[in-house]
């Protein structure tokens, strides 16, 4: 399938809320489903990947049940767990994968975990690693999925990893709140702490300080009540969008700023955007606020390493407000972005370049260079979804539009992205 996305004809105006954060949703959804008693979810993301998380536990025997907008999990604790029938489908999900695979490594059945191409061929040498020193048997082909999960009983360690990767550190720490002992983690920089935040929501005692965590073993988790915040990394698309296009004012409610997430409203202030964030409070332990955002002309900037683990699944639009700034911006210190649902460095410069963006990718840094108008192109999201969207907010600003194939993959974590831009853009 293909979409066109026309050049704007006047500034974005408008209100909207975002989908629920798909980070924190699949935590909330795997911590309830462990938990004793019942836990209710709303503003669950209807996306694909945190549907994947969902059927994932479903096979396991776990219960869920949908009230109003809210989704009720009884869970039966860690031992209310079963064997599934049959493999488990993690879709396009690299968060249910790696997570479930912390999670499964201390149960005691066997399990097999698979996906789609893409995830295929993402790493999980990452997570097989600690996990097999704390005595798990996970299993893959070179170390990628299908994986073969062989539980048992497992002992916490101390874990350095090489890595800044939420996944990573969520699969250490799932394995942890069951292994014997206590686990430690710590990785280069401080990367999400939504899997401490929830599992704190659920009554565990997990400490923190800077990039390390700590987590004892043997603890249970009581089932609550939540509310996820919205995905910052969604509103990213929408903010990028109105920050590029003079005279646009855009207000986006309730969004999540958890300051391990929000990197992308550093990167894009710096750029010169005006980014008011109003109105904070709470929601499931996480710091959320109403976002406006008004359009002008952004200037290059350069991105330092430091910044990667907090704006990690934003620098795809980030790269697009590069492309509309002025003058050029280096991105330090990003080959993350090969492992994500494509190869974020190969799919965006190739994309770009054909609306006339030049990039230059010199070892793990990247830097774009400012084209102002973009030239009008047939483009391709390559099955990812940020790609996707990103392309899709450059298409704002050609010349002549842009014909986007493959689009439908926004649907892994924002369904309704056609339908808010159309909303603010008229
Ligand atoms: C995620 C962590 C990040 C991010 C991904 C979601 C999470 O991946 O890119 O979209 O929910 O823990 P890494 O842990 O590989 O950096």
């Amino acid at each position: 399938m293909a979409v066109r996305v026309e050049r704007v004809s006047r500034p974005l105006r408008g209100e909207l809320e975002v989908p629920g954060d798909k980070s924190i949703g699949h935590r909330a959804v795997i911590l309830g489903s462990v938990a004793r008693g019942e836990t209710r979810i709303t503003n669950l993301s209807a996306g694909a990947d945190n549907s994947s998380t969902v059927a994932a536990f479903r096979r396991m025997g776990v219960g869920f049940r949908r009230e109003g907008d809210s989704l009720c999990i009884e869970g039966g604790g860690w031992d209310g767990l079963r064997a599934p029938p049959e493999t488990i489908d993690c879709g396009n999900s690299g968060t249910t994968m790696r997570l479930l695979t912390g999670l499964l490594a201390g149960r005691p059945f066997d399990v097999r975990l698979d996906g789609d191409g893409s995830l295929r061929s993402r790493p999980m040498k990452r997570v097989i690693e600690p996990l097999t020193r704390m005595g798990a048997r996970v299993t893959g082909r070179d170390g990628r999925a299908p994986l073969e999960i062989h539980g048992r009983p497992l002992r916490g360690i101390e874990y350095a990893s090489p890595v800044a990767s939420a996944q990573v550190k969520s699969a250490v720490l799932l394995a942890g709140l069951q292994a014997q002992g206590e686990t430690r983690f710590e990785e280069p920089y401080r990367s999400r702490d939504h899997t401490e935040i929830m599992a704190r929501g659920f009554g565990a005692s997990v400490e923190s300080a800077g990039p390390r965590v700590t987590v004892r073993g043997g603890q249970e988790l009581s089932g609550t009540r939540l509310r996820v915040p919205g995905d910052v990394s969604s509103a990213a698309f929408i903010a990028v969008a109105a920050a590029t296009i003079p005279g646009s004012d855009v207000a986006i409610r309730a969004v999540g700023c958890n300051p391990t997430r929000s990197g992308v409203v550093e990167v894009l202030r710096a750029m010169g955007a005006d980014i008011e964030m109003t109105r904070a409070w709470d929601e499931a332990g996480e710091p959320v606020a109403d976002f406006r955002v008004r359009g002008g002309v952004l200037q290059g900037t350069e991105v330092q390493p430091e910044l990667a683990p907090r704006t990690i699944d934003e620098y795809p639009v980030l790269f697009v407000a590069a492309a509309l700034a002025r003058g050029s911006t280096l991105f330090r210190d990003v080959g993350e972005l090969r492992f994500k649902e494509s190869d974020r460095i190969a799919t965006m410069s190739l994309e770009l370049s054909k609306m006339g963006v030049r990039t230059e990718v010199r070892g793990d840094d990247v830097t774009v260079e400012g084209a102002g108008e973009l030239g009008s192109a047939s483009v391709e999201s390559h099955g990812d979804h940020r790609v996707a969207m990103a392309l899709a907010v450059a298409g704002l600003s050609t010349r002549g539009g842009i014909a986007l194939s493959n689009e439908e993959c926004v649907k892994v974590s924002f369904p309704g992205f056609f339908e808010s831009l159309g909303k603010i853009s008229g």
